[in-house]
């Protein structure tokens, strides 16, 4: 006797397939530690996928470089063996230039104006600059402004000068400390403490939560809040992957995202001051607050640095970012 499948039968197969179907598994890799905005992000962001999608997706968190690192991270995206990251903006040089704008000394004055411009249709629509290279933009999550680090005071742009510093891989920080007659070393995040801790570069730069969560202050006697520049992230998927998930779960999944990135940013800058007076109280470094002519000369001696990127960055994106100081 043949089978007869009817509408209900087959209505109700589906439903069992559907039922299970494996989650959608998304590993989510990151290089700083846990306590960081990006850390807390991202465990924010298991937390409300795995209590408002449960059973449909799961999130795996690897922080610290424990799956990838700086070296391979974009690389594994592509390649779909990782399927969420939140690089800081320098590193996607090999994908555009655009987010160059980003490292741009002194583009912006704090973090209240890199959120602005984040906001506005010229970040918004960075967030797709890389979509022919199969890297889907989802948000911009804050960590802060970054600080200068060295083994002698640094008061004045000369006292860089014969330095040499880590820098993420952007051209533009590499040039920036040019300016300063200082040489850069490009060195991946994981192995930033042990450079400094060894003498392979003297200097650094960094946001105060990955200074004390790094404890690059116990090898760095000082610290120049110099707020010369941004460390931001973009949270980023495979785009294939990323599309690929049924429309009605990634609609909940751009929702959270939504939620985590206002949590994350809403709670960026106060975590940073809080590391800051962490390392104010464990004394091993001395903080040089700059007077407004110090930094004023820091700042003319870093400024060459837009003219050599406008032509690769875009004048119309500089001009853009350039508005939202007050
Ligand atoms: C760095 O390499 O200094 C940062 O990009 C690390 C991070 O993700 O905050």
């Amino acid at each position: 006797m043949k089978p007869i499948i009817t509408l209900a039968g087959l209505v109700l197969a589906m439903a069992a397939t559907a039922v299970q179907a494996e989650p959608i598994v998304i590993k989510f890799s990151h290089v700083v530690a846990e306590d960081t905005p990006k850390g807390k992000g991202a465990l924010l962001f298991k937390q409300l996928v795995e209590q408002r999608l449960p059973g449909q997706v799961t999130v795996e968190v690897y922080p610290n470089s424990t799956l990838f690192g700086d070296a391979n991270e974009l690389e594994a995206l592509a390649k779909n063996e990782v399927q969420m990251l939140a690089p800081s903006l320098a590193k996607f040089e090999q994908y555009t230039k655009q987010l160059q704008v980003f490292d741009l000394p002194f583009l912006f004055d704090d973090l209240a104006s890199v959120d602005r411009f984040q906001k506005r249709a010229k970040g918004r629509q960075l967030l797709l600059s890389m979509e022919k290279q199969g890297i889907t933009g989802l948000a911009y999550w804050h960590n802060g402004m970054k600080q200068l680090s060295a083994t002698k005071p640094l008061r004045m742009p000369s006292d860089a000068n014969g330095l040499s510093f880590r820098i993420q891989p952007s051209g533009v920080l590499e040039s920036q400390f040019a300016q300063l007659g200082a040489s850069t070393k490009k060195i991946a995040f994981a192995e930033t403490f042990d450079a400094l801790q060894t003498g392979t570069v003297q200097g650094a730069e960094n946001p105060w939560s990955n200074i004390y969560s790094k404890k690059m202050h116990s090898v760095q006697p000082y610290i120049t809040e110099s707020n010369h520049g941004v460390l931001d992230y973009m949270l980023v998927s495979n785009t294939t992957f990323w599309f690929a998930i049924p429309h009605q779960i990634r609609t909940q999944l751009e929702g959270i995202i939504e939620e985590v990135t206002y949590e994350v940013n809403r709670a960026a800058e106060a975590a940073n001051q809080a590391d800051r007076d962490r390392i104010r109280k464990a004394g091993t470094s001395e903080i040089i607050e700059l007077t407004a002519e110090q930094r004023e000369a820091w700042r003319e001696a870093m400024r060459p640095v837009w003219q050599e990127f406008e032509p690769v960055i875009g004048a119309d994106i500089i001009k853009a970012a350039q508005t939202v100081n007050r």
